[in-house]
């Protein structure tokens, strides 16, 4: 009989997750401790801007016209337990107020949920990001409370979705890695996975810790990656040098590789910033925080660009101290396009910076806007890129979506009342831009 999977959770990984479930054709039941979001994902509405993860639910939540019903959301967790042979725990750990460390209370409560719930064989399959040796600890505990005891078996399976590729990631992963202990458990995997296993993606099998740590690591280089191109960003400035013809130029070497080599105000988002200060934390109560001071350099060069756009804006409006007065038009909210996402956003950071200075801050973002409004109500919004930039003494680029690479610079310079365009993600065209009479700056480049 095919498997029956629960994913408990529902946020971007979870609902993610669950819907890709049912498409790899496994019936799915997905639980979350909040109603609303029952309630719309049983409307197949998705919670957050994911492109294409609405067409997949309502392809799947029974209910539409020739939807396959394979996919239903409860808050139960009773159900829960009756329901599933391979239960996902896809809730999140945000960083802990006040402190670098992980907030592990929403994945210790889910499994002290569903553990008792279990009363027969089951596996259970963290998929959040977890400080190193958490599995090994929530698996004692699931044979604890579990009324099937050592029936119920624990995996660590972390997820390298990106938000924006969140469906694609998940149906088509670059690899699986999981953290496991038995055979019985490798082997159910294999058989949740068999699709993208048949279509190439590596299957690596680990101890817990390693799964645990090869999430981190990851994250990890990525965030390295990005801190190192925008310290040559800053060289380049100082220096007169080009970044961006620079991450060209070192990128044509495999071994360096062209991606994640965007300089710019840096990065952002619920996961990269906060999972580097978890690991520092972690690696810290291990005795190995010497091994990851070098995390403390990339955070903090990465958390330099936003003051650093800040400045160049200040300067652009040719004020020494203060922006009183001058209105600025922020292009960008969301911490990266193609998502409604504004955690710990860079674009959104620099805004309410400047705001804070005196300026007058009006934000446009294509999907970001109520999320926007709830995090910084006193900025300005606009209902449009254009109405957004009208009477500009200048124009910020802060994150990068396709809709502002295809703005018109002539309609734009229609309406602002200075020509001046700084872009923080280097991905715009300086020469359509001057050519239409703006002056544009980037960050790590040198002005024309
Ligand atoms: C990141 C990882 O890329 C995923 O593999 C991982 O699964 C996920 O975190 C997670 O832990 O859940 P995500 O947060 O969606 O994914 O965003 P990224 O695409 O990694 O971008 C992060 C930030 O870096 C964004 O603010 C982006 O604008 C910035 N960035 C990215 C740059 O500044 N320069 C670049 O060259 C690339």
């Amino acid at each position: 009989m095919a498997l029956k999977i629960t994913v408990i959770g529902t946020g971007y990984l979870g609902a993610t997750h669950a819907a890709a479930m049912a498409e790899l054709g496994f019936e799915v039941l997905g639980l979350d401790v909040v109603p609303e979001k029952i309630e719309m994902l049983t409307a197949g509405r998705a919670p957050m801007y994911e492109p294409g993860l609405e067409d997949l639910l309502r392809k799947h939540v029974a209910g539409f016209e020739g939807s396959t019903g394979r996919l239903r959301f409860t808050s139960s967790w009773e159900e829960i337990g009756a329901f599933g042979d391979v239960h996902f725990v896809c809730v999140n750990t945000p960083q802990k107020h006040g402190e670098y460390a992980c907030d592990m209370s929403y994945v210790e409560s889910a499994f002290d949920s569903l553990a008792p719930q279990l009363g027969r064989a089951a596996l259970v399959v963290g998929k959040s990001t977890v400080p190193v040796g958490s599995a090994e600890r929530l698996a004692r505990r699931l044979t604890e409370l579990a009324p099937a005891g050592g029936e119920v078996e624990l995996a660590w399976n972390p997820e390298f979705l990106r938000e924006g590729f969140a469906v694609q990631d998940t149906l088509h992963p670059d690899r699986i890695v999981v953290g496991t202990h038995s055979e019985r458990s490798e082997k159910l995997l294999r058989e949740v996975y068999a699709t993208p296993i048949g279509e190439g993606a590596p299957f690596v099998v680990t101890d817990f810790p390693t799964a645990e740590l090869v999430k981190t690591a990851a994250n990890s280089f990525l965030a390295t990656k990005i801190s190192f191109i925008n310290a040559m960003a800053e060289v380049c400035e100082a220096a007169g040098g080009d970044v961006v013809k620079l991450a060209e130029a070192i990128g044509y070497d495999e071994r360096i590789g062209k991606k994640f080599l965007r300089a710019g105000i840096g990065f952002g988002g619920g996961c990269l910033p906060k999972d580097i200060r978890a690991f520092m934390a972690r690696a810290g109560e291990l005795g190995a925080d010497q091994a990851l001071t070098f995390l403390r350099e990339v955070d903090s060069i990465n958390m330099r660009r936003r003051g650093h756009m800040v400045e160049l804006a200040r300067e652009a409006v040719g004020s020494d101290s203060s922006f009183l007065g001058k209105r600025v038009a922020v292009l960008g909210a969301t911490f990266k396009p193609d998502s409604d996402d504004v955690r710990d956003s860079p674009a959104l950071n620099v805004a309410g910076q400047i705001h804070l200075q005196g300026g007058q801050v009006t934000v446009y973002d294509p999907k970001g806007m109520d999320n926007a409004r709830g995090l910084f109500p006193t900025l300005g919004y606009a209902e449009s890129a254009l109405e957004a930039v009208r009477g500009a003494d200048v124009v910020l680029h802060l994150t990068e979506w396709r809709e502002f690479r295809e703005l018109d610079p002539a309609e734009l310079g229609e309406a602002v009342t200075r020509r001046l365009i700084l872009d923080g993600r280097n991905a715009l065209d300086p020469a359509v831009w001057r050519g239409a009479g703006w002056t544009y700056r980037a960050m790590g480049r040198p002005r024309a």
